[in-house]
C-alpha cells in the first residue's frame, strides 16, 4: 500500500531593493522607554492581511489569467527593512502601503520586529513544521551605518564590497537565499545585477515545509477533469480525503472557505486556506474584490467542523515576478526612485533604488508512487448547496497559507489553469 506523504515544499524569496548612496544624521526617529508586553510580536503582522489583499490584486491585475504564487510575509518583510531606514515622504508612503497605522512609533514598530523574530526561533525547534524566515541587510563598505541600525540589527547586517567585486557579492546574496530556501530558490540576482555602484541590498528568503495532519492516500488519487472555464477543461491528479474539516459557506466573500491544518505540536498552527467560488464566470474576480482581511478573518471564525469528501490537485507553481510595477501600484514610488530618502540607514551616503524582484515556488508533493489512475467526470452543482458535504476543488480557486499564531499569511496564490503550471 503505497501513502502519499503529502508535504507542501513552499520556497521563495521576495524583494531585493538596490540603493545606490546617504546624508542626514540621526537615527530611529522616536526612542521612547515603553516596557512593551510579549504580545507585541502579533502586532507586528497587523497591516499585513490589508497589503495581502492589495498585493494580490495587484498582481492578479497584471497577469488576470494566469496561475498566481508569491508570499506577501516576505515581501513585507523586505519593505519594513526599508521602512527602518527610510525617512520623511519615502516613510510616509512606506506607513501606508505596509499599513503601519497602529504604532504609537518607529520604536514600537521595531520592538514587535524583535519580539517576532525571537518567538519564531524559539517555535522552529521541535515543531514538525519547518518554517524560516530571514532578513538581510547588504551594505556597502563604502557606507557608514549609524550605530543604533547595528544595534537593532546585529543579525542581517552584512558588509559587502560592491565596488571591487560585484560578481562576487551577487553570488554571495544568491547563497544566502538559497540556504535558506533549502536550495528551493537557488539564483534570484541575474549576472549583472549588481554593479560597483549598488550601495544596498535589502532581502527576505522564507521556507515553510508541512505535512498535513491528515494525509491524503495516494491510492485515492484519481485523473479527473478541472474545468479551467466554462467552455475550457484540463485532466489534472486529483487527490482524495474524506474528514472532518472546518468549512464555512461564506455570504460576504460568496465562496466556501476551508481550512486544512498542517501537522503542528501546538494548538493553532499554521493551515491551508482554500476559497472555492462558485463556478460561474467572474466569480473568483468576485471573490478577490470582496476579499478583505475583515471577511477573511470573519470566515476563519465562522468555519464549523463537518465531515467532507474534498478533492483537491495536486500542484506546483514557480512564480518570478518584477515586483517594481507591482509595489508602484500599491502606492511605493519614491522608494524606488532618485528622491528616495534612506536616510536612517547611514550617515554618509546618498541613498537611491533600483530594482525589486519575487520569486516564488509552491510545490504539492507525493512521495512514493499514485496506486490507481482512473478518470471520472464530475458534474457541477452552481447554486450553493444548503448543507454541502463536498468540496471539489475542480475550478478556479484562491488558496493562502496562514499562521494562526500571528495572524500572517505567509504565500498566498491563485490556482487557475493546470496547463500553466511550470
Ligand atoms: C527629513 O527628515 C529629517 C529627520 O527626520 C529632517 O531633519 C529633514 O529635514 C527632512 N528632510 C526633508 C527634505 O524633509
Ligand atoms: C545556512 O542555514 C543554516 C540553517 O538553516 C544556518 O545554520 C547556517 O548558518 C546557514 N549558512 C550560511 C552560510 O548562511
Ligand atoms: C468518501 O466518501 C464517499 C461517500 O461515502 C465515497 O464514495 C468515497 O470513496 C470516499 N472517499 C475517500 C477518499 O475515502
Amino acid at each position: 500500500m503505497t501513502k502519499i506523504y503529502q508535504q507542501i515544499v513552499v520556497a521563495f524569496l521576495a524583494l531585493t531593493v538596490y540603493v545606490k548612496d546617504v546624508t542626514s544624521a540621526g537615527c530611529l526617529s522616536e526612542v521612547d522607554d515603553i516596557d512593551y508586553p510579549k504580545s507585541i510580536r502579533s502586532d507586528l503582522y497587523r497591516g499585513e492581511q490589508a497589503f495581502t489583499v492589495s498585493m494580490l490584486d495587484a498582481i492578479n491585475k497584471a497577469t488576470p489569467n494566469e496561475n498566481i504564487f508569491f508570499s506577501p510575509y516576505s515581501t513585507y518583510h523586505a519593505l519594513l527593512l526599508a521602512y527602518f531606514g527610510a525617512r520623511n515622504e519615502t516613510e510616509a508612503e512606506l506607513i501606508k502601503a505596509l499599513n503601519l497605522n497602529w504604532p504609537k512609533n518607529k520604536n514600537h514598530v521595531r520592538q514587535a520586529y524583535i519580539a517576532e523574530k525571537k518567538s519564531r526561533k524559539m517555535r522552529s525547534d521541535n515543531s514538525p513544521i519547518d518554517f524560516a524566515s530571514a532578513d538581510r541587510i547588504f551594505f556597502s563598505k563604502e557606507a557608514t551605518l549609524h550605530e543604533c541600525m547595528r544595534d537593532i540589527f546585529s543579525e542581517e547586517l552584512q558588509v559587502m564590497d560592491f565596488r571591487s567585486n560585484p560578481e562576487q557579492c551577487r553570488m554571495e546574496i544568491n547563497s544566502w537565499i538559497a540556504n535558506v530556501t533549502r536550495n528551493e530558490i537557488p539564483e534570484v540576482l541575474n549576472a549583472g545585477d549588481i554593479a560597483t555602484d549598488t550601495n544596498l541590498v535589502l532581502g527576505n528568503a522564507a521556507y515553510f515545509k508541512g505535512q498535513w495532519e491528515a494525509k491524503f492516500d495516494a491510492k485515492d488519487t484519481t485523473k479527473e477533469v478541472f474545468y479551467t472555464s466554462s467552455n475550457k477543461q484540463t485532466f489534472v491528479d486529483m487527490m482524495h480525503i474524506n474528514g472532518t474539516y472546518a468549512l464555512s459557506v461564506d455570504e460576504r466573500l460568496r465562496a466556501h472557505v476551508l481550512e486544512m491544518p498542517y501537522l503542528s505540536d501546538k494548538k493553532g498552527g499554521i493551515s491551508m486556506v482554500i476559497i472555492l467560488p462558485p463556478f460561474e464566470p467572474n466569480s473568483l474576480d468576485e471573490v478577490l474584490k470582496r476579499l478583505t482581511p475583515d471577511t477573511l478573518n470573519m470566515a476563519l471564525k465562522e468555519g464549523m467542523a463537518r465531515e467532507i469528501e474534498i478533492s483537491l490537485p495536486k500542484f506546483e507553481f514557480e512564480q518570478n515576478i518584477e515586483l517594481l510595477p507591482i509595489l508602484n501600484k500599491m502606492g511605493i514610488n519614491q522608494l524606488f526612485g532618485p528622491n528616495a530618502d534612506l536616510s536612517g540607514f547611514s550617515v554618509d551616503k546618498q541613498l537611491s533604488l533600483g530594482d525589486a524582484k519575487h520569486v516564488a515556488k509552491i510545490k504539492v508533493d507525493e512521495e512514493g508512487s499514485t496506486a490507481a489512475a482512473a478518470t471520472v467526470l464530475f458534474s457541477f452543482r452552481s447554486a450553493r448547496p444548503i448543507e454541502p458535504t463536498k468540496f471539489e476543488c475542480n475550478h478556479p480557486f484562491l488558496f493562502l497559507i496562514y499562521d494562526h499564531k500571528t495572524q500572517a499569511i505567509l504565500f498566498t496564490g491563485i490556482y487557475r489553469d493546470p496547463m500553466t503550471q511550470k
